[in-house]
């Protein structure tokens, strides 16, 4: 569509998998017409947010809110009293925002108090848990949206279960356009592995409140990780050793494996790529493993992703479990040959481009 605005369309986020889709998606509402990045700075260290704007070639945010860490409701208000602001000063005429963090549901909620359509990009996921942090967020932002844009058939279909019709859009998942334009200028494994590491390795990450709020369970993991017939790297996203830290669990290197600070998106992806197998509870990088062939194996009790299970890609091993049997499930991963899966259950790497297209028709039609 060719149709353009004079907006501006406010593009809200602030944690690393966000700020990595952003780019795409900011630059594609740019071809439409004016664009405002707003980071609300939920995440602020270097390998979760400079460090991605400089590797995916995007200018900085228009303006970086450093709301920083806290509790989620003081997180949360301190975000929504700074979007409300800049919604404001900026005119904008429409939101846009992604997945369901925090960010999410207060620039969601300080547009649409303000009567500033929101468009919700990765709308439609659920998880059984109504009360987790992530899917009060989400459903909160899918009942107030103007626009829901679902990034698979299933997500599409639970919102016309829910929602009236009219504002549902199956458009693909963001992440896969960001992996396809990525990918050619990722950096061999080699160079982020200690020698002797390769072929097969597991390459690791932990983040979530379910992992993080058992440090003690956590700390158990982490040592079934470093007895893994195979090396292992870990990348520990700042939470995750905070959680140990404060517990007084150790959070170093041990056995087979390896502890590094948090890595980029080109040297995860990299890490992902040449892996025998992931380990994760990161949405993300299920998908990554996915669209890259590699086996995963999800340390969760349930996944928003269930294509990637349904199709045989991915594994889930509950917490709770996953101190008894990892090693096993591991074992296994690395050893049976994946049968090569259909990657087309999240679109075909153009979700940025329909998500545009339908924010213009949007604004046209509130004009
Ligand atoms: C948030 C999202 C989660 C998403 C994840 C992606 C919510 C409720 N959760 O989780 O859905 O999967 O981002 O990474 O929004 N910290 C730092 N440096 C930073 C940011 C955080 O050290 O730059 C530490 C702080 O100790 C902080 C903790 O990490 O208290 C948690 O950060 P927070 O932004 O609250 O949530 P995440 O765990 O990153």
């Amino acid at each position: 569509m060719s149709g353009r605005h004079t907006g501006p369309v406010a593009l809200c986020y602030g944690t690393r998998p966000q700020t990595i889709k952003a780019a795409v998606i900011r630059r594609e509402l740019s071809a439409e017409g004016p664009v405002v990045a707003l980071d609300s700075g939920q995440h602020y260290d270097y390998e979760l947010n400079a460090l991605l704007y400089q590797q995916l070639g995007v200018e900085p945010p228009d303006s970086f809110l450093e709301v920083g860490s806290g509790s989620h409701a003081v997180q949360t208000a301190a975000m929504l009293v700074r979007f409300e602001e800049l919604l404001r000063s900026h005119d904008a005429r429409a939101a846009v925002v992604i997945g369901d963090t925090n960010s999410t549901l207060a620039a969601c909620l300080a547009a649409a108090k303000l009567r500033i359509p929101v468009v919700h990009v990765e709308a439609g996921l659920r998880a059984s848990d109504a009360l987790m942090a992530e899917e009060i967020n989400r459903r909160v932002v899918d009942a107030v949206a103007s626009l829901l844009c679902a990034p698979s058939r299933r997500s599409a279909a639970q919102l016309e279960r829910e929602s009236p019709a009219g504002r549902i859009i199956a458009t693909g998942d963001v992440a896969h356009d960001v992996l396809r334009e990525q990918l050619p200028r990722v950096p061999p494994a080699a160079s982020l592995l200690s020698p002797g590491s390769q072929p097969h390795y597991a390459y690791v990450t932990l983040h979530r409140a379910e992992l993080t709020e058992e440090p003690q369970r956590l700390s158990a993991i982490i040592d079934q990780l470093g007895k893994l017939p195979v090396a292992a790297v870990f990348p520990m996203h700042p939470r995750t050793r905070a959680s140990l830290e404060r517990a007084g669990f150790p959070a170093g290197s041990r056995g087979t494996l390896t502890i590094t600070p948090p890595v980029g998106y080109h040297e995860s992806l990299s890490l992902a790529r040449e892996a025998g197998v992931v380990i994760t509870d990161s949405g993300g990088l299920q998908r990554e493993a996915y669209w890259l062939g590699v086996p995963c194996l999800t340390l969760r009790a349930e996944t928003e992703w269930r294509e990637t299970i349904e199709l045989g890609a991915n594994t889930l091993l509950p917490p709770e479990q996953a101190t008894r049997e990892l090693h096993r499930t591991c074992e296994r991963l690395l050893h049976s040959l994946p049968a090569p899966w259909d990657r087309t259950a999240y679109g075909d790497g153009h979700a940025g481009r329909r998500i545009a297209e339908a924010v213009t028709r949007l604004i046209s039609s509130a004009a």
